[in-house]
């Protein structure tokens, strides 16, 4: 049977269906009514198309017209012409469809802003995000998400990975991050934690034979917010058994190349280079460097690594990457880079300098401490460094120097615009410290969770320089971004042990966290590993947006609300009393001294 709401989409008719009576169905996106003649600009998901009616003519068609107001939702009968002017922006742009028949399904009142007011404040489009997605580009990056995903499924299933779905009301999970709690009405004062990831139960299910296991699976960590984190996100989640850390990598940049290749058109080269932590710390200041542009850090004098002494670190910007890729004018770019770097209170360093030099001269274009040591050191050494060529200098503990400049480089990266678009720069970072000292407990923590493998062949100094030992862990890094991580899992029981030592976790407090993980381990679990990716970064690098808000149906905002529905919310005395919860008002346990 034929459907009565259109016979044609909004972005389907061409001159070669010229003379046909149509049928179409969409929103009022935009209206010109002079009285004789009119013209719709009718859109839905695919495309826009005119329609011109002669309301004259026909006085219901007046009476319909009358009705409409921008974003109403319209149905319309009539025959495909020509357009006297074609407009060849759009694909539709060379027919128009002359109306026989309007009817107006639903009238949109007033709107709350226009749909392509760029000047519409982030909140208030959160607020109508229904309104806000009908815009073409959003609904673009809604179906680039789609594509994404039904590549990487595809892929993932033709490789024999199975998709299971794990609980959502659950136990915590060793992410780190705080969870979001549910509370129990069948068992009072008991709470279900949302999980951080599906980490354990993926483990679990290795014990159970799967052997290839993945999900599109919603995380929940309570955790501030950033452009690229959201409080509830989405990983393509990965394990796999009888693997090594090769096998992992091997099957996993795979996938990313079949991503890029099919969705973006982009072929990069495997195997992905594989730069260690340390590396990456000395060199570029960061774990996740956007590695499209250099601006490589250099040490002036001594350069031993190992030394966290006062070291004098730089990096230099030549006027050639100024002037490359770049959208706007250079003084600006400029003027947005140092605003940035001034606001940034860089108390960890001893002393910073962004120089630009002038002629034979270093001018300073801004300091923080005192550049004394630093021009001392200056004068020592000859500097690489062309007129106009900015100095981005730092001294202090090797730590802080790396940090901040790192910082500072990722800022010049985004704010002076080096880095080429629509290029992908992918690459893996591997042995990682498997453990961290933490100076406040005063004591070794797992860097990633303590189920991750330690190097082999570090084993011998678990115990005797737990600072030594690498992990089996890695993380893959795109255009700046982490965009997955994951590890070699322990699947040997004494080993575990020998870790949970070392962070000094007791027996006890294992059982109460992992128990049931540990109880699984105890029943021939395989070697296994395996990764997950945030499938929200992903996509918003591959369609280039500037958040991952932009690429969520639904995002919270900065403030962690969901203002379309206004939640959080209050609830209920009666729901409240059926949890067995009692809010206690901040007021109320505030004490006197
Ligand atoms: P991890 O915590 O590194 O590892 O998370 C994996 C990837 O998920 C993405 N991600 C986020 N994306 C948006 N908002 C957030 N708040 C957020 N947090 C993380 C990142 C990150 O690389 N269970 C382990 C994986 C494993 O070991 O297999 C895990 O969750 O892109």
């Amino acid at each position: 049977m034929e459907n009565v709401y259109r016979t044609h989409t909004c972005g389907e008719l061409r001159a070669t269906d010229s003379g046909k009576k149509v049928i179409l169905s969409g929103w009022i996106n935009k209206i010109r009514d002079k009285g004789k003649i009119a013209f719709i600009d009718l859109r839905d998901r695919e495309g826009i198309t005119q329609v011109i009616l002669f309301p004259t003519e026909n006085p219901s068609l007046r009476e319909e017209l009358d009705k409409c107001s921008l974003e109403s939702c319209i149905r319309v009968e009539g025959t495909v012409q020509l357009r006297k002017s074609p407009n060849p922006k759009i694909p539709t742009g060379e027919v128009e469809v002359r109306v026989e028949k309007l009817t107006v399904l639903s009238k949109a009142k007033r709107l709350p802003f226009l749909l392509d007011d760029p000047t519409v404040n982030e909140e208030l489009r959160l607020k109508y995000r229904y309104l806000d997605l009908r815009k073409p580009e959003n609904f673009q990056r809604l179906k680039s998400r789609h594509e994404i995903t039904m590549i990487i499924r595809q892929f993932l299933s033709n490789e024999g990975f199975l998709e299971i779905e794990t609980p959502l009301l659950a136990k915590s999970t060793p992410e780190g991050a705080r969870d979001y709690l549910v509370p129990s009405r069948l068992w009072p004062g008991k709470f279900y934690a949302l999980p951080q990831s599906p980490q354990l139960f993926k483990q679990l299910l290795m014990v159970a034979g799967i052997d290839k296991y993945f999900q599109i699976a919603r995380c929940l960590r309570d955790e501030d917010l950033r452009a690229d984190r959201q409080p509830e996100f989405t990983q393509v989640d990965i394990e796999m058994s009888f693997v090594t850390r090769e096998d992992v990598l091997n099957t996993m940049e795979r996938m990313i190349y079949h991503l890029l290749k099919e969705f973006a058109g982009v072929e990069i080269k495997l195997p992905l280079p594989r730069y260690s932590y340390e590396y990456l710390m000395e060199n570029y200041g960061s774990d996740k460097p956007d590695l499209r542009f250099s601006l490589k850090l250099e040490a002036l004098g001594p350069t031993d690594t190992h030394s966290s002494d006062n070291v004098t670190k730089y990096f230099v910007i030549t006027p050639e990457e100024l002037s490359q890729h770049a959208e706007t004018p250079l003084k600006k770019r400029l003027q947005r880079f140092l605003d940035e770097v001034k606001s940034v209170r860089w108390e960890s360093v001893t002393s910073l300098g962004v120089l630009q030099k002038k002629g034979t001269k270093l001018k300073t274009l801004y300091q923080n401490g005192s550049l004394g040591e630093i021009f001392e050191e200056l004068n020592k050494h000859e500097l690489n460094l062309e007129t106009d060529g900015i100095l981005v200098i730092a001294r202090g503990s090797r730590h802080a120097v790396n940090e901040s400049l790192g910082e500072i480089r990722t800022f010049a990266g985004r704010l002076l615009e080096l880095a080429p678009k629509d290029s992908y720069n992918v690459f893996w970072v591997i042995d990682w410290p498997m453990f961290e000292w933490d100076d406040e407990e005063q004591r070794w923590t797992a860097m990633h969770h303590p189920f991750t493998h330690p190097r082999i062949e570090d084993l011998p100094l678990l115990e005797k320089d737990p600072s030594k030992v690498k992990a089996l862990a890695y993380d893959m890094v795109m255009n700046g971004y982490e965009i997955g991580g994951g590890s070699i899992r322990i699947h040997d029981q004494e080993l575990q042990k020998r870790i949970f030592k070392i962070i000094n976790l007791s027996e006890e407090e294992a059982k109460e966290r992992f128990g049931f993980l540990l109880e699984a381990f105890e029943y021939g679990p395989p070697p296994h590993g395996g990764i997950a990716f945030g499938l929200d970064r992903l996509v918003m690098i591959l369609t280039g947006a500037e958040t991952i808000r932009d690429v969520i149906a639904f995002p919270k905002n900065k403030k962690a609300q969901l203002p379309v529905v206004d939640a959080p919310n209050e609830v209920t005395d009666e729901q409240l009393q059926e949890l067995h919860i009692k809010i206690v008002h901040d007021s109320e346990t505030t004490s006197i001294n």
